[in-house]
């Protein structure tokens, strides 16, 4: 008998269960189109020994042995309730439904507790590593019952990429957990992608460097401290020529991003729980305005295209790409310490006792944002003392001291020249006002309290609620 089951044989779905066949175990297939259910063991190689296709949800049922395991491995959102309500009539009470799709956390909420009225156990999973991923190691972040964890952790730590031999796949708390832990890792995707992308928008309208000379930039990068999955593949892409045209590929995508939601939960649920995630923010708000082409086209026609060359503003060359990387590690120093900072609040106030350590060792292989750079968090966050911010915390501190002039000089450059850097610019200014002394709020004060008398406290008394003489100014 299968020991687990798997409904829904798109691409990660498909290669997640590749993926556990490899490892050992027996897995009942379903896909709503039959076919490809038939068509994808055919195609399994010595793997389909592993596989018992199944055509109905009661066939599939009939296949795990109780109590029944199931990864469901749809698109997030309605597919996954109807799915999940399809799955759970065929299966019986004791078994265990796990959400391995990019849900929304507070959906997997409200799942866990639907189904566990109904007698079923709901874990709510965050896989990350795209299809490769999927297929050879991802990375998983679990949430749900710790019960019904141990049930099902030998699969995932077998199916999981390592970093150093441990596995990449932790439980790291209670019901929407390990989904918002995944929302999270997608909102530091967005910010790192947009970084990147903005560095090299600066290479290409402010420096004038082809795709080629980009690509052995990021190559070289990749060496160093920005060592990550991310900057690899921007190497590959930018190196990468169109079949058709024969030129640069990345010079013939179109300039308009898509994206399927969970950067904008990430954007949200920050500002939902009062904390500042304004690179990630700028990150989402980028691909927004990126994909109104039209109205850039017509905004461009009415006031001119921005962009202008660099010519030495950055100094040579060298100079120039010197500063970018620097300027690249302090903002992604800022975007990690907003996107961890949104994780701690979080645990507090949905009471989880997310394990920030766990998350970032979890991180450091399999995923999108795996990087060298996760594991000096993860390090971080391995001391004894508690974590306020990440950008407080060694070594990240001792670089932003290293890295704050470069940040500063390449987003001064960019603006003074028209180069839109919004998430670079949302770092720098998240970092001065996160250590300014006296910021300008005291007017923001006085102004709530001038039209709607909300109070003000003084900086010479512990009196609340005091109210300005402000009849007196009108
Ligand atoms: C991952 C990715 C993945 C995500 C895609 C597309 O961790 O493997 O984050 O889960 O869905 O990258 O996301 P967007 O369409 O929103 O860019």
């Amino acid at each position: 008998m299968a020991d687990i089951g798997l409904v829904g044989l798109g691409v990660m779905g498909a290669n997640l269960t590749l993926n556990m066949a490899e490892k050992g175990h027996t897995v009942a297939v379903y896909n709503r189109t039959t076919a490809k259910t038939d068509a994808f063991a055919a195609g399994a190689g010595n793997l389909a020994a592993k596989l018992r296709p199944c055509h109905t949800m009661k066939e599939l049922a009939a296949a795990i042995a109780p109590p029944r395991p199931v990864v469901v491995m749809v698109q997030a959102g309605a597919a996954v309730d109807e799915t999940a309500d399809a799955l759970a009539a065929a299966l019986s009470a004791g078994d265990l439904l796990i959400d391995a799709g990019n849900a929304n956390f507070r959906d997997t909420r409200r799942r866990v507790e639907a189904f566990a009225a109904r007698g079923l156990g709901f874990l709510g999973v965050g896989v990350s590593g795209g299809e490769e991923g999927a297929r050879h190691g991802p990375s998983i972040m679990a949430g749900g019952d710790e019960a019904a964890w141990y049930r099902v952790e030998p699969v995932f730590r077998a199916i999981a990429a390592r970093f150093g031999g441990e596995p990449c796949a932790a439980r790291v708390g209670p019901d929407g957990a390990g989904h918002f832990v995944k929302t999270i890792h997608n909102g530091i995707e967005y910010a790192d992608m947009q970084m990147i992308a903005e560095v090299y928008g600066i290479m290409r309208d402010g420096l004038g460097l082809s795709p080629s000379e980009m690509a052995e930039v990021f190559s070289a990068w990749n060496d160093g401290r920005l060592q990550s999955y991310l900057v690899e593949i921007t190497a590959t892409v930018l190196a990468t020529s169109d079949d058709k045209t024969g030129k640069p590929l990345v010079d013939v995508i179109l300039d308009t991003a898509g994206q399927k939601g969970t950067g904008r939960w990430s954007a949200m649920e920050a500002q939902d729980l009062g904390i500042p995630a304004t690179v990630i923010e700028a990150a989402v708000a980028a691909r927004g305005l990126s994909a109104r082409r039209k109205e850039r086209l017509a905004a461009a026609e009415r006031f001119g295209p921005p962009a202008s060359k660099l010519e030495g503003a950055l100094g040579d060359r060298a100079d120039a790409l010197g500063l970018l990387e620097r300027a690249l590690l302090a903002g992604k120093i800022a975007a990690y310490a907003q996107g961890f900072a949104v994780m701690a609040v979080a645990s507090e106030t949905w009471d989880w006792n997310l394990p920030l350590g766990t998350v970032a060792r979890i991180w450091r292989a399999g995923c999108i944002i795996r990087s060298a750079f996760l594991d000096d968090i993860a390090k971080a966050y391995s001391g004894d003392g508690a974590i306020a911010n990440l950008m407080m915390a060694e070594p990240f501190a001792s670089l932003l001291e290293e890295m704050e002039a470069a940040l500063r000089r390449v987003v001064a450059e960019a603006s003074l020249h028209g180069i839109a850097v919004p998430a670079l610019a949302s770092a720098l200014a998240y970092f001065d006002l996160s250590r300014t002394v006296r910021t300008t709020a005291n007017l923001i004060q006085g102004q709530r309290d001038f039209f709607g008398a909300h109070g003000f406290e003084r900086i010479d008394s512990d009196a609340k609620g005091l109210h300005g003489p402000w009849s007196s100014g009108t």
